[in-house]
């Protein structure tokens, strides 16, 4: 439950994100996500949320509340899916209050800078996070079956602001 303390300055502070750096934050960060669906139920703990938030060339910017860590979201520009959200997570007493929008709203401004995809993957049973992504304008791109645990498949989603290559430029090829 949100304490009077973290009610006080959630509903005042003016929203500060922050790229995750130290282990300690990093560690904090994996063991909320790991005491959380999905990771909960896909089976990945501490130790694995804390391998996927090391992975070089993805970053994750962090929001805080009275001193801990209130969401997070991680992205990756490199690779096939480049602009992908790897990770995005609001802790338990902040969900419901628009924070999950403004982190999505912050990786979307840095991704579609450099890139006129956002892709991500959610889990099937995810229901409520996959309406939230379709509220923000996500559609489904693909299903991949059994992908992290079988009888639990991704919904591979995508948010887009056209083709990779403008028309002139794809004609020349
Ligand atoms: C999904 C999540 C990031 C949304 O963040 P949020 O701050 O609660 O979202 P917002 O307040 O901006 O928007 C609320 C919407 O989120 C959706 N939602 C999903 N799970 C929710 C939850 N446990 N509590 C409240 N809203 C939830 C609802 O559709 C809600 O829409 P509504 O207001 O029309 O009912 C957050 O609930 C969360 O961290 N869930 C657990 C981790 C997770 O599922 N991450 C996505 C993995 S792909």
């Amino acid at each position: 439950m949100m304490s009077l303390l973290n009610f006080v300055l959630f509903t005042n502070y003016r929203m500060r994100i922050y790229r995750l750096i130290s282990l300690k934050e990093k560690r904090e960060a994996a063991f909320l996500m790991a005491a959380s669906d999905p990771w909960l139920k896909l089976g990945l703990g501490p130790a694995s949320c804390l391998k996927a938030l090391g992975v070089p060339f993805r970053e994750t910017y962090i929001t805080k509340a009275g001193g801990r860590i209130s969401g997070l979201v991680t992205i990756t520009m490199y690779g096939t899916f480049k602009g992908y959200i790897q990770s995005l997570f609001v802790a338990d007493g902040f969900r419901g209050k628009g924070l999950g929008e403004k982190l999505m709203g912050f990786a979307e401004k840095k991704i579609f800078a450099r890139s006129p995809n956002v892709f991500l993957c959610v889990s099937s049973f995810n229901e409520g996070a996959i309406k939230f992504y379709r509220r923000l304008g996500y559609a489904k791109a693909g299903l991949l079956k059994d992908f992290v645990i079988k009888g639990c498949d991704e919904v591979l989603m995508r948010k887009t602001k056209g083709p990779l290559l403008s028309g002139k430029r794809s004609r020349k090829l």
